[in-house]
């Protein structure tokens, strides 16, 4: 498995792989990876000739206050994890090769980032889609692999890709957990024990909101009651968001009637972690 820092070396990479005929998936990621992103790197091995992963903590997806500093970095376990997962190329680039100065192209989108995390991270979505525009302009899968837990995400990136024609496929994959509910994250490394345990009351609440839909209730409001109510209950929780909303334009619902997003994002201490499930997807 080979480490590219430049464009070039991804592009001469690619084009090669791709005059051979070989089909190429791409798992973008900020790194510290863990057994989600593995699951992702898997998936793509075994749905591609090739596979490249992204490591890079893209700068302009962090709002002034937000974690871009103290966000956690070790490229030689995640290139220890992407090579026992299969892939073949890391693209590690340091901020400059990605933006250089005087760069001042963005890819904004107007529907599915204002509400959610969008909400209170008002630059955030601008700054993925950009970096995962050029990353797609560069790398030129055939396929992306995004996980569920950044289920908004998910969703802004499909829909950019079908609005910019990229004709790459979107692929989503489902939350990994640990062993006790709490959905993986490169962020749980800055809970301390006490938070930790704290943190079980998001996938807590949200699996009591799922047996209410399951149960047969279609009120929104009353599962976002619930689901609130429960992370109100744990004294180290503050909710940021507790959302139901359609899982295609992420907009509001009333009632439960088509495939629905149950979103939550909650600071647990000062750490802001997100997880979600979706309901009645066929
Ligand atoms: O999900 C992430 O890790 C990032 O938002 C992504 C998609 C790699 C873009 O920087």
């Amino acid at each position: 498995m080979k480490i590219a820092v430049t464009v070039k070396e991804v592009r001469e990479q690619v084009n090669e792989w791709k005059r051979q005929g070989l089909s190429v998936g791409l798992v973008p990621t900020m790194g510290y990876l863990h057994e989600g992103h593995k699951s992702l790197i898997t998936r793509a091995v075994s749905e591609n000739d090739r596979v490249v992963a992204s490591v890079f903590v893209n700068p302009m997806q962090f709002g002034p206050s937000e974690d871009l500093e103290s966000y956690p970095r070790d490229l030689d376990r995640d290139a220890a994890l992407c090579e026992e997962a299969g892939a073949d190329l890391i693209f590690h680039p340091e901020p400059s090769e990605m933006y250089h100065s005087g760069f001042s192209s963005y890819v904004d989108m107007d529907t599915l980032t204002g509400g959610l995390c969008g909400k209170s991270r008002p630059i955030h979505f601008r700054g993925v889609c950009t970096v995962v525009a050029k990353l797609f302009n560069i790398v030129m899968p055939d396929r992306a692999y995004f996980g569920q837990k950044d289920a908004q995400q998910l969703a802004v990136i499909r829909h950019m890709a079908d609005d910019l024609s990229y004709g790459i496929e979107i692929k989503g994959c489902p939350i990994i957990r640990e062993e006790d509910g709490l959905a993986k994250s490169s962020r749980n490394t800055y809970l301390d024990k006490t938070e930790r345990q704290a943190a079980l009351v998001l996938n807590r609440a949200l699996s009591e909101g799922r047996k209410l839909i399951d149960a047969g209730e279609r009120d929104a409001a009353r599962i976002k009651e619930t689901v609130s109510s429960i992370i109100s209950a744990e004294p180290l929780a503050r909710i940021d968001y507790v959302e139901v909303v359609n899982w295609d334009l992420l907009e509001p619902v009333e009632n439960i009637d088509s495939p629905v997003l149950v979103a939550v994002a909650v600071f647990i201490g000062k750490t802001r972690l997100i997880d979600n499930f979706i309901a009645l997807e066929d």
